[in-house]
């Protein structure tokens, strides 16, 4: 029998314990080459008791008692949070236990350290559910792609905001309510700042550039906005330009060495394989020069599709332990300033602004019409360029209501 703690019982860690229980047999199956007794949840660390479910007896508030116990290979952190998380984990690598997490916020910040104990401890870091939920997307970039080299990978990696953006659109839900319906369906951070302001979708997208580019940027290091500013009327003028918005988290490669890396909401023509993809699903799309386009698309937050990757990576470490996740603290930064990046621009607009004056910056556009405001799809140009056409607007009396970078391809 495989002996497993789980460090954390919230939306996560008790969506783990319910596969265990509910999927016993499938699982015993699974790894039945290994060990023919299937998984057993031992321990559950968490400050509640849990009275009545079928696991309440394995509550324990003490880590020691986890650690100190040799039965025990096989960690779940789904506390969330950088601290103490992160100086659990620790511990658990460092007394020769596997560690599984869900927890992008330490992966992202710790992600080198972390695996670098690991190895040296001969155990596995794994944490394929910290990006995209249940989307297998970390194994297919550290393994099964490898022999690419990635031009790029973006795409809407916060189940919250969409499930936000996508009531928002479809019908006229305010912004506040989205939000607490998915804070009740379990699809929000403790703390949904995070969500919103983009600082979740930034982690996971500097986990997937660390991963795919062999290189290491911290989320501080990268530039990031949230969707606390996008209104109905933005998305609807969007749609009426033919654009859908979402924010997404972007990497790709720029003149060869260079990597543009960024977290923002943004314009997708409807023809763009991800601008349908709506609610709590995620989708990130990868090229490679030699597999050509891939798009991964699941549900990317909720207690049971984000489980589904937590037990994925238990099952992993015991038929193939340990697995190494190459992710080094090393080299000169390669990021390309945010202002720099070239892009096309949806921009939406108030105040009173003559629509030759649109086209006398930026050329020939299509003006759509508001209520009380208007909206141009913007051909490409440098941020700083873009910003200093806009400045001129705006000295001639327009007000910058939105202004969203397009995502091509
Ligand atoms: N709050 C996160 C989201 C959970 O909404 O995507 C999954 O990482």
């Amino acid at each position: 029998m495989v002996k497993i703690a789980i460090m954390g019982m919230g939306v996560v860690g008790g969506g783990v314990a319910d596969i265990i229980l509910k999927n016993a047999d499938t699982l015993r199956n699974k790894i039945n080459s290994v060990d023919k007794d299937g998984i057993e949840v031992k321990y559950i660390m968490d400050r509640r008791t849990f009275e009545g479910h079928p696991l309440a007896d394995r509550v324990t508030g003490d880590i020691d008692k986890i650690l100190s116990d040799e039965e025990v290979s096989i960690v779940v952190e789904a506390m969330g949070g950088l601290h103490p998380a992160f100086e659990f984990t620790k511990r658990a690598l460092e007394s020769g236990k596997n560690v599984v997490t869900s927890n992008k916020a330490v992966v992202s910040a710790y992600g080198p350290e972390l695996l670098a104990i690991a190895a040296e401890k001969n155990v596995s870091y794994m944490f394929e559910a910290s990006v995209g939920g249940g989307i297998p997307i970390i194994r297919p970039l550290t393994n099964c792609l490898t022999a690419n080299k990635i031009k790029s990978v973006y795409g809407i990696l916060n189940g919250t905001t969409n499930y936000i953006l996508t009531e928002m659109k479809r019908n006229g839900t305010a912004f506040s309510d989205a939000l607490s319906d998915a804070q009740k369906k379990g699809y929000a951070e403790a703390d949904p700042t995070a969500d919103i302001s983009g600082a979740d979708t930034c982690r996971k997208i500097c986990i997937l550039a660390n991963l795919t580019y062999g290189i290491y940027i911290v989320p501080e290091d990268v530039y990031y906005e949230g969707i606390t500013e996008i209104t109905t009327e933005h998305l609807a003028l969007a749609d009426k330009l033919g654009y859908k918005i979402k924010l997404a988290g972007c990497a790709y490669a720029i003149d060869g060495d260079k990597l543009a890396v960024y977290t923002a909401p943004v314009a997708l023509h409807e023809d763009h394989s991800i601008a349908s993809v709506d609610g709590v699903y995620n989708a990130v799309s990868v090229t490679g020069d030699y597999v050509g386009d891939l798009l991964f698309c699941g549900q990317g937050a909720g207690a049971l599709p984000t489980a589904s990757a937590v037990v994925g990576d238990i099952v992993d470490v015991i038929k193939y332990k340990p697995s190494r996740n190459v992710w080094k603290n090393v080299g000169e930064s390669r990021l390309v300033d945010y202002n720099e990046i070239e892009s096309g621009y949806f921009v939406c607009i108030g105040g009173k602004i003559d629509a030759n004056d649109i086209t006398r910056e930026f050329g020939k556009v299509k003006v759509v019409l508001g209520e009380d405001s208007k909206a141009f799809v913007a051909p490409s140009a440098t941020l700083i360029q873009h910003k200093a056409k806009l400045e001129r607007l705006v000295n001639k009396g327009a007000e910058i209501l939105a202004d969203l970078r397009i995502l091509e391809a």
